[in-house]
């Protein structure tokens, strides 16, 4: 019978929750995982055992949620954030990830970059032993010419489709489009993200290499703390 993952990513996020101490600008990550961390800090916060806490927002989602529970949330400025907390889409042994399934991957980046740390929470699902293997690789693109940038897209990786849940392409915060890219495997990663990056169209892309610190990996047997 299927595991039930959604105790693990919880317990997962709990971990990352207690390296955040009073007085810390905490990065909020977005998705289902990052979600548990959100109600955790706020509970925290409610309960009056972290003090002085500012989160910066990874999404409009992830903002009114903050709000919800309680948090102080401030748009991101050049100062530096103490820690981050996020969940990802696929988690390499280099802790390289692809992130953006949920579509945030533009202010995730934009806010995780000025993490002191990026702590990455997830259920064992998450982990690769290549960037690629179960997840395609989500790019944000520019809505204004979106057919030319995807055929400039088709020519750097094999395959993949422009996102779109229903009639209207999915539209992400930023009001871009998302095209899911499918990786060939045994690439030259990094060579891959400054080849996308230098394409026309592009904004951003889900790949974060070299950023995250720490990832805390719940599976049935516990949580595993993996390290760069
Ligand atoms: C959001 O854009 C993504 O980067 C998320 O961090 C990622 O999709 C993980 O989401 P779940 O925790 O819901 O799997």
């Amino acid at each position: 019978h299927p595991v039930d993952l959604e105790p693990l990513k919880k317990e997962a996020a709990l971990r990352a929750v207690a390296l955040i101490q009073s007085g810390m600008r905490v990065g909020l990550g977005t998705g289902s995982t990052a979600r548990y961390a959100i109600l955790e800090i706020g509970r925290r916060v409610q309960n009056g055992e972290l003090t002085g806490i500012v989160g910066v927002a990874t999404s409009e989602a992830s903002d009114v949620l903050a709000r919800e529970a309680g948090l102080t949330v401030e748009d991101l400025d050049p100062r530096p954030l103490d820690i981050a907390i996020d969940g990802a889409d696929e988690i390499a042994p280099n802790l390289d990830l692809i992130k953006g399934l949920g579509g945030a991957l533009l202010r995730e980046k934009l806010t995780e970059i000025q993490a002191r740390r990026l702590i990455i929470i997830a259920d064992h699902s998450k982990i690769v032993s290549q960037i690629g293997e179960k997840s395609p690789l989500p790019i944000e693109i520019a809505r204004f010419g979106f057919l030319s940038t995807v055929e400039r897209l088709r020519q750097i990786v094999p395959g993949g489709r422009l996102r779109q849940p229903g009639a209207q392409p999915y539209v992400t915060d930023n009001g871009n489009y998302i095209y899911d890219a499918q990786l060939a495997l045994d690439g030259d990663i990094a060579a891959l993200e400054r080849q996308l990056k230098g394409t026309l169209g592009v904004v951003e892309t889900g790949l974060f290499l070299g950023m995250a610190e720490r990832a805390f990996v719940a599976s049935t047997d516990g949580v595993r703390e993996l390290s760069r």
